[in-house]
């Protein structure tokens, strides 16, 4: 193996070290204004800037979290003494990350569906994050699930750029996370919902092997088994994880550096307890963690907002305990009465 593929798989490796997990604070302009609109907080980019610094300088962070996702503002932001974010991350011990797709779009001739774009000029801007000091890349392509959708057309043209993208990462000496999430909205059922899932993964690793994607230097991002969010009779833990965990199994080589789960919707405590599930069920072929954006956040964010300058210290105990409650059930180790502690 050359230097370059060994450091890609080092890379992987660390992202899913043990009882870490990747903390996604990748939400683009539109969404995190959602987010502080949702809050209060006005969407200004020092109060940007404020927020994702908090959670990245949380004291001992470094423990659960390996990496965290970044957009392409704060990659580039400085704190108000000039060091770069970057900087304060790789002090912390946390693998700075991009997100380098530019968005889902309506599918042209496929109403109801998306194919996620970026890759224009992509070469570059790999090339200059790397520089920057980027590590690991996201792309997120959005497969939603309705009458007669999703279409072969649609799970083959995401699964198309996915490959491109991971293709033009491994490049750049930047380890791909390939992100084909299936929405949870709707009011499908399990069975669907892994039906879709499995059809989504293997023409994703059909377009990884043909387009010569090393996977030991690849790190997949699913989303999980799950009845749709306005489904009348919902699955129970038991049944997401034995079903996510079976669904995975059929579809994703074993040479795959790891799975780490987005929480699309799911309460904080919700995609905590289906994670340990799944590892409780152990003897699985790749390491199962979290890169969680709302599951992680979610309470820290409304702690932090509540009084950004007064309440810093307690919103960083705040993601401190969620991201320790995810790093216990990425070993299958967490306990509902740890919520307490
Ligand atoms: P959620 O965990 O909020 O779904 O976000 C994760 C993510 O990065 C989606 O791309």
């Amino acid at each position: 193996m050359t230097d370059k593929l060994e450091q890609l798989v080092e890379i992987a490796q660390a992202m899913v070290a043990p009882g870490k997990g990747i903390l996604a604070i990748d939400e683009s302009s539109g969404t995190i204004k959602k987010r502080f609109d949702g809050v209060g907080v006005e969407c200004t980019e020092a109060n940007r800037l404020d927020y994702r610094s908090m959670m990245l300088t949380t004291e001992g962070l470094g423990q659960f979290i390996s990496g965290a996702i970044l957009f392409d503002e704060t990659i580039r932001q400085k704190m108000p003494d000039g060091t770069p974010l970057v900087k304060l991350m790789e002090q912390a011990g946390i693998l700075p990350g991009i997100k380098v797709d530019t968005g889902a779009k309506p599918l042209a001739g496929f109403e109801g569906e998306k194919v996620t774009e970026g890759l224009d000029g992509l070469r570059e801007r790999l090339a200059e994050y790397a520089e920057l000091g980027a590590k690991f890349a996201k792309w997120r392509a959005v497969i939603t699930i309705g009458d007669d959708i999703p279409s072969r057309a649609c799970i083959d043209a995401n699964a198309h750029a996915l490959a491109r993208y991971a293709a033009l990462c491994q490049e750049a000496g930047i380890v791909p996370i390939v992100e084909p999430e299936v929405l949870m909205d709707g009011d499908h059922d399990l069975d669907t919902s892994f039906d879709v899932t499995e059809a989504t993964l293997k023409a994703l690793f059909t377009q990884l092997y043909e387009q010569n994607v090393m996977l030991e230097g690849t790190v997949l991002k699913a989303s999980m088994v799950i009845s749709g969010s306005d489904a009348d009779d919902r699955a129970d833990v038991d049944e997401v994880a034995q079903a996510t965990v079976d669904c995975l199994l059929n579809a994703v080589p074993a040479a795959t550096a790891g799975i780490v789960f987005l929480s699309g919707g799911q309460g904080d405590v919700e995609a905590t307890t289906h994670l340990d599930a799944m590892n409780k069920i152990g003897d699985l072929p790749w390491p199962l963690s979290f890169s969680y954006g709302r599951a992680l956040q979610q309470a820290c964010l409304k702690t932090w907002a509540a009084d950004p300058k007064g309440n810093r210290a307690e919103a960083q105990q705040v993601l401190l305990h969620r991201a320790r409650m995810n790093g216990m059930a990425a070993l299958g180790e967490w306990d509902q009465d740890d919520e307490r502690g």
